[in-house]
């Protein structure tokens, strides 16, 4: 088969790596950048660590408006789905680049395929879930990373082409776990002991978009009873300083840049508790052992919380300040994700399709 993957932004050239490792063995594999994210330290650096191959092809889209970047983008992957006349165009999450390309490829010939199908935070306030709802209704393969994904798609009435793989993480994960204690020091560059610090990432619009909620996590964070390594997504750089909280951050908080793949699970599967309102970073936290505090109100991620290994807290800083504090026993995790293989799972579905 040939497969056109689209990719743009930091969590899909994480997902893209676990993929494209196996797909290349049995198919041809065209790699889409959309340029959604371009600074080397949120794009190029998991391309260089990971050995990603170079993308065939980068939009060079940038950031703007959903509807204009979107836009860019969709136009982009319609001539490049004429040019290179894939049999599967292959979507990965819930990002603008990942609803552009279903948008493109739906109306034409190729197989549409997406990996993390039916996950839900039923929250339509979030752009996100909007990518994800309108992306599965437009997929004829359909990668769900757990039994529940999979119920979801059959309540919303999808149920052919539907296969239920495992999550593509949980797969670079393993590999990424070992290989991160071995090469990174980024405890000895941070000056930080394991299990002795706490580590947070922000970057959800919802959070970073209104200053009351920005500064509220702030005075969470700022309280807590360890050291707290935030490595900034821009976005999140960006407010802060226009709601003139920088200074603040940097001087009560680790405030680093982003980290590539490597340090960044070292510095999860050091931490003593991780702060997020990251989709990726809470399922990742699930596989490291390291429990997970929820700056939001719901996730689709929900096994994470009714395993007991995250909890959904909010931006109430009170809250935040009290789950800082509160040591809790989780539960039994079981794999509702899936063992590990989701990509080899993957590579040989599209290879079986239409045989
Ligand atoms: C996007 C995704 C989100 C995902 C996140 C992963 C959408 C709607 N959002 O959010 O689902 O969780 O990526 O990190 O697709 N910026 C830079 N440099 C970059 C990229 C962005 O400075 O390389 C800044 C720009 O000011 C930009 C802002 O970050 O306006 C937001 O970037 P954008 O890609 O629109 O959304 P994210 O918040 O990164
Ligand atoms: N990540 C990283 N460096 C960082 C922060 C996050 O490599 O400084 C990785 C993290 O391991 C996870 C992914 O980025 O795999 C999550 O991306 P993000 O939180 O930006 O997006 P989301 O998962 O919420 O869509």
């Amino acid at each position: 088969m040939k497969v056109l993957s689209i990719v743009g932004a930091r969590p899909q050239f994480i997902k893209a790596f676990a993929v494209s490792r196996e797909l290349r063995k049995s198919h041809e594999e065209i790699l889409v950048h959309t340029g959604q994210h371009y600074d080397e330290e949120l794009s190029d650096v998991f391309f260089e660590e990971l050995g990603i191959p170079e993308p065939d092809y980068n939009l060079g889209v940038g950031s703007s408006s959903h509807g204009t970047q979107t836009a860019a983008m969709l136009e982009g992957i319609e001539g490049l789905i004429e040019t290179e006349a894939p049999d599967v165009v292959l979507l990965y999450g819930d990002t603008n680049s990942t609803l552009a390309g279903a948008i493109a490829a739906a109306k034409v010939d190729p197989i549409v395929a997406h990996v993390e199908a039916g996950l839900r935070s039923h929250n339509r306030e979030m752009p996100e879930e909007i990518n994800r709802v309108l992306t599965d209704h437009a997929s004829d393969l359909l990668f769900a990373p757990s039994d529940s994904a999979a119920e979801t798609l059959a309540e919303e009435g999808i149920t052919e082409g539907v296969h239920v793989t495992g999550d593509v993480m949980y797969d670079a994960i393993l590999w990424a776990r070992d290989v991160a204690k071995e090469e990174s020091d980024v405890l000895t560059q941070l000056g930080v002991e394991e299990g002795e610090f706490f580590l947070s990432t922000v970057h959800r619009a919802s959070n970073t978009d209104e200053r009351d909620r920005l500064e509220a996590i702030l005075d969470g964070l700022s309280a807590a009873p360890r050291d707290v390594v935030l490595p900034v997504h821009p976005r999140t750089e960006d407010r802060l300083k226009s709601y003139d909280l920088w200074h603040r951050a940097t001087s009560e908080l680790e405030v680093i840049d982003p980290v590539g793949y490597l340090d960044f699970v070292r510095l999860l599967d050091g931490a003593e508790r991780v702060v997020t309102d990251s989709g990726g970073v809470q399922k990742e936290a699930f596989y490291l052992d390291t429990p997970c505090v929820t700056l939001r109100d719901e996730t689709e991620w929900k096994e994470t919380v009714t395993s007991g290994w995250n909890k959904l807290v909010g931006v109430s800083a009170p809250e935040i300040v009290k789950f800082l504090n509160k040591s809790w026993s989780p539960g039994r995790k079981g794999d509702p994700y899936g063992s590990g293989d989701a990509s080899v799972k993957i590579a040989k579905i599209l290879a079986d399709y239409n045989e």
